[in-house]
């Protein structure tokens, strides 16, 4: 049953167009720079289920630090006053059948929009597929967004980074279509269409266009697959000519995962390939402060779902009350653009702000002493002052 599903030609008969309301075609234009930003956050009510006046989210709280970190993103939004429920679905990632897959689906497709700490894959098992793509192949979350920006807080080698990267989320190397053709050959299909590499081409300029951004790079290994790259490559080259605005470059991924971690200035907009995207993502994420302050969104045609710009576990700091809150706490400030609370979103972006940057109250990772909970406990502080009525 998963072979079909994740067939290449399911992949490729996917959705024709970008949808209108959400990501913009070439009417974007017509619309504000306001009302663009606007619905580009998704302030469009037929995304999403709201009941009573409060929006109802699909929560995946995951595997290793991911349910106490949803835990966490519960208590402030409650404490908050902010009129969001959850919908949980725990994924089990011990077993191999996906009825809870199925369950996760329906949810999110439902609700429109979700929550989720990262689930993990056990590499020994070839029959056991990600969970995490499995969503994202499921629902079409075609693109995923990375903003990494430098904290004045956080001690880091390069000050000032701001680099936003767009990463295709569907196909590639993550088509999951892989054989052992004869014994000690095995064949992995990277699956790269015209089609998706133009969706995420037009989805990276007009990124920039509202974000006021200069320059989008295409990252690829189109002098060695010639082909599949060369494909990626050619189309975004295209696409480019539509945005004179937008200067257009590009650079071959080994020289760019290098010019990363030593220029990264240079870079503005990256846009990248399904693998090239997982990697230069942890790159980029590690030059503004490791795995727990960035947050990721993804987004498709209909639906759209949160959550760490990572996307690691932390299967070993688990239960220790150690792991950086701020990641996933990004990902919650994220969801509630999405869904238009903008006042909420601001007081627990003013919060996390504050809490990391002149407070300073930072976890081991950041080189601090503090607990998981302290952090949690400061934020929530200068959320209760704010809302205090
Ligand atoms: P991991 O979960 O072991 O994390 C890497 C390092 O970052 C560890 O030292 C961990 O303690 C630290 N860390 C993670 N979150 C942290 C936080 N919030 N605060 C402080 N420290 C934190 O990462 P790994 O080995 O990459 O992945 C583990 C699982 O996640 C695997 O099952 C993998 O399949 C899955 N996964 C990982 C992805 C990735 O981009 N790294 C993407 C998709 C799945």
């Amino acid at each position: 049953m998963l072979a079909s599903r994740f067939s290449p030609r399911r992949l490729m008969i996917k959705s024709k167009e970008i949808c209108p309301a959400l990501f913009g075609d070439r009417k974007f234009y017509k619309l504000s720079v306001g009302q663009a930003r606007a619905i580009s956050m998704g302030n469009v009510d037929q995304f999403k289920a709201k009941y009573g006046g409060r929006f109802m989210v699909t929560m995946l709280p995951g595997d290793g630090i991911g349910p106490e970190m949803m835990g966490h993103v519960k208590e402030i939004f409650r404490l908050g006053g902010v009129p969001v429920d959850f919908e949980e679905v725990h994924l089990d990632s011990t077993v191999q059948n996906i009825d809870n897959v199925d369950e996760a689906i329906t949810s999110i497709k439902r609700n429109g929009v979700a929550i989720k700490g990262n689930i993990e894959t056990r590499s020994n098992s070839p029959l056991f597929k990600s969970r995490n793509v499995i969503l994202r192949l499921e629902l079409d979350l075609f693109v995923n967004v990375l903003h990494c920006k430098s904290q004045p807080g956080i001690r880091t080698r390069h000050k000032n980074i701001d680099i936003v990267l767009i990463r295709q989320n569907t196909e590639g190397e993550y088509s999951c279509l892989e054989h052992e053709s004869s014994k000690g050959i095995v064949e992995s299909i990277k699956v790269v269409t015209r089609e998706k590499s133009e969706q995420i081409a037009r989805f990276a300029f007009d990124y920039a266009i509202r974000n006021n951004r200069k320059k989008v790079t295409a990252v690829h290994k189109a002098n060695i697959m010639k082909l599949a790259d060369g494909l990626f490559l050619n189309t975004c080259a295209e696409i480019s000519k539509e945005y004179p605005r937008i200067e257009f470059d590009n650079m071959i991924i080994d020289n760019c995962s290098m010019q990363l971690v030593s220029n990264p200035h240079q870079f503005d907009v990256l846009l990248l390939p399904n693998l090239y995207g997982n990697i230069l993502n942890n790159i980029a994420c590690g030059l503004v402060g490791g795995p727990g302050i960035t947050s990721g969104k993804n987004f498709g045609q209909e639906y759209a779902l949160f959550e760490t710009g990572s996307r690691n576990t932390g299967k070993g700091i688990a239960g220790k009350n150690i792991a950086n809150p701020v990641a996933m706490l990004n990902a919650s400030v994220d969801l509630l653009e999405f869904l238009g609370l903008f006042k909420h979103a601001k007081i627990i972006n003013d919060a996390i702000y504050q809490t990391v940057n002149v407070d300073k109250v930072h976890t081991p990772d950041l080189g601090g002493t503090a607990k998981t909970t302290d952090v949690i406990q400061n934020v929530l502080d200068i959320v209760l002052d704010k809302t205090r009525v």
